[in-house]
């Protein structure tokens, strides 16, 4: 944990302590605060693949505008962050949700690479899942719901099968945030937190979890992740958005062209539980350390994409510190992404459970493999695996970690 503590701390040139960070940041809080009544609310974004508009005197914004109420009828706010190169994120504290994320092609057009709704309600009703959230308290799955901690046993929600996902019944995605817009040093971003009880899906102790979006004149989303807590109690968060980098709704996404920076990866049992074995990616269709297209080998005869009928797999990063996880090339459009993170794994998951039956953003039908996620994570079921890096968070040691979303664009022939 310290470990993990001190590599992203390293990140911070010029931050002697994580508590000076806070302190500035809430000093930066409410600068952007008074700033943003000053200069009032934009309201939501312009229609799809309509150019973002120009605004050259900042290098990055965030405006703030009303979005819809959740079903207590306390109002929740859309925050919209643009950059001058053209980068859009819509995020909301529902759920820390980013509800979309639009980037130019390599003629400029301007798309929404992120699967989500144009309207609030739709987040509600429409039980999607996990567009666009942070997971937790525990991100994917832990088995049976189960684990032991200091020679306690805990149980927790199942919510998938016999296993406990993504936090469970009332996970982080679908609780509300305390958001705080900012902007600071060209960049402009939302800092969301969250307190989870002690006892709250059957975890120990109370968390406090702050996850901060910033968007930065090269169109990059950064995601920073920090946590505290009264008891020990496994933590793992992830930001879970689904991209196509075509556009959202255009189509699957089984021509786009990944890298993962894997050599290992961590193989499943039938309800998508780590079997415990780091297996070698070398000769699978799990080798994706030179550009491949996703749809190359996801109907190889490989018993474990028939777990999850796709992609939907733990990778073990080959890096430390903050270090490149994945880059994703779209070759049609020339969209690029590029992941890096703190995190040990990664969490590739090909739309394998999209059925058709969510009508999303200008009415496009989310159909099987019209998405992927990459989420940066500890690994599945880490809290029942001694040999899987730890995701124990005690009183006194902060969880931190951090993920880079950095788009570009790359020529027809290196789109890759
Ligand atoms: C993660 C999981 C998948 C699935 C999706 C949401 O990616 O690994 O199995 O649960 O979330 O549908």
């Amino acid at each position: 944990m310290l470990a993990r503590a001190r590599h992203l701390l390293n990140d911070y040139a010029g931050y002697s302590t994580r508590n000076h960070m806070m302190r500035r940041h809430r000093t930066l809080t409410v600068a952007a605060c008074v700033w943003l009544n000053l200069t009032g609310c934009t309201g939501q974004a312009p229609a799809d693949r309509s150019p973002a508009p120009a605004r050259p005197s900042k290098a990055a914004h965030v405006s703030r505008a009303p979005f819809g109420k959740i079903p207590d009828g306390t109002s929740v706010e859309i925050f919209t962050i643009t950059s001058t190169a053209g980068m859009e994120v819509r995020t909301m504290p529902y759920g820390a949700i980013v509800v979309s994320v639009r980037v130019p092609d390599r003629s400029g057009r301007v798309a929404d690479v992120s699967l989500g709704f144009d309207n609030f309600d739709d987040y509600i009703v429409k039980k999607p899942p996990y567009f666009g959230v942070v997971a937790g308290r525990y991100a994917n799955r832990i088995a049976k719901g189960r684990f032991t901690l200091d020679g306690k046993t805990y149980r927790l929600a199942t919510n998938d099968g016999p296993n406990h996902l993504h936090g469970g019944v009332m996970g982080f995605d679908k609780l509300l945030w305390h958001a705080e817009p900012f902007e600071r040093d060209g960049t402009a971003g939302v800092v969301y937190t969250l307190t989870s009880h002690d006892g709250d899906e059957g975890y120990p102790g109370t968390v406090t979890a702050t996850v901060t979006y910033t968007v930065s004149v090269s169109n990059a989303l950064t995601v920073d992740y920090y946590g505290t807590t009264d008891r020990a109690t496994p933590v793992n968060l992830t930001q879970h958005t689904y991209f196509n980098l075509a556009g959202e709704g255009a189509g699957d996404i089984l021509g786009h062209m990944l890298t993962i920076d894997a050599d290992r990866f961590t193989p499943v049992d039938n309800t998508l539980i780590p079997t415990g074995t780091l297996a070698p990616v070398e000769h699978t269709a799990f080798d994706f350390r030179s550009p491949t297209a996703i749809g190359a080998r996801i109907e190889a005869d490989d018993v474990q994409l028939h777990r999850g009928a796709g992609y939907d797999h733990n990778f073990v990063l080959n890096g430390t510190g903050l270090h490149h996880a994945a880059r994703l090339a779209d070759p049609v459009s020339g969209r690029t992404l590029d992941v890096s993170t703190t995190e040990p794994g990664l969490q590739f998951y090909t739309g394998n459970f999209l059925d058709s039956t969510i009508t999303g953003k200008a009415g496009h039908v989310y159909a099987r493999r019209g998405a992927l996620c990459l989420e940066t994570q500890h690994f599945p079921d880490s809290p029942n695996h001694p040999n899987f890096p730890s995701t124990i968070v005690r009183p006194g040691t902060p969880y931190t970690s951090r993920t880079v979303f950095a788009f570009g664009i790359a020529d027809p022939i290196s789109a890759r």
